[in-house]
């Protein structure tokens, strides 16, 4: 019996597409992917790291990059984290992660990240809907919240299209780089989620 080809035994759709290099799939990001994913961030490490503090660590070492895997991995385990992959035509192209995931208090925090390549499809858009509607829907979390410093406007953007609303400005907040950074947050509240999702 010829047994298939399976590219990823856990695969969310975000595109029409689902074969061919259109085809966007959110799945899970776990330790032993880790060679893939450094080498994903070393291609698009200039448009990380000034707003992830994450980024510059994890594309110089691999045992970086395993531990961040491992940190959201164990995280997972204690359901406080959790972390996901775009691949976008087969190729590792963004993520998202839970940064935060408070259960008993309701609340998370979403952070994203793409390749500029794999930009203006609206992939990071829809991967982020899957994650909400899970964590408000399925988890029954009450809030979504989402960090970003006021400089980054493609992550506002991205808020604002997730019908996200800012609730204020932490002054000063961020130390990152030698300078102290604000830190605007967003959220979005279950009342404030369609019933047919975002
Ligand atoms: C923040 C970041 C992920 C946003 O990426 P992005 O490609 O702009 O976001 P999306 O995937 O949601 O795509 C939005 C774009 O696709 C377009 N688009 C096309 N189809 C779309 C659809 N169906 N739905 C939504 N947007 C769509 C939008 O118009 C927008 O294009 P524009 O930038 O020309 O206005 C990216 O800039 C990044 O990785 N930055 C560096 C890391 C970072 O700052 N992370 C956030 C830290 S807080």
């Amino acid at each position: 019996m010829a047994v298939p080809t399976v590219a990823a035994m856990f695969a969310h759709p975000i595109t029409e597409e689902t074969t061919g290099p259109e085809a966007a799939e959110l799945r899970p990001l776990e330790p032993w992917q880790a060679a893939e994913f450094q080498e994903h961030v070393r291609r698009a490490v200039g448009h990380f790291e000034p707003w992830l503090p994450w980024a510059a660590p994890v594309a110089a070492d691999l045992a970086e990059a395993e531990a961040f895997l491992r940190k959201y991995a164990t995280g997972q385990a204690e359901d406080i984290r959790r972390i996901y992959g775009i691949w976008l035509g087969g190729r590792l192209a963004g993520g998202l992660l839970f940064r935060r995931f408070e259960v008993a208090a309701g609340v998370c925090e979403i952070g994203v990240w793409l390749e500029p390549e794999a930009g203006g499809r609206g992939l990071v858009t829809k991967a982020a809907r899957v994650l909400i509607d899970w964590a408000l829907r399925v988890r029954g979390l009450s809030r979504v919240e989402w960090q970003t410093v006021p400089g980054n406007v493609a992550s506002q953007a991205v808020a604002k299209r997730l019908g996200m609303t800012l609730d204020g400005t932490l002054r000063s907040a961020f130390p990152y780089r030698g300078t102290r950074h604000d830190v605007q947050v967003w959220s979005l509240l279950r009342d404030e989620f369609p019933e047919q999702g975002l």
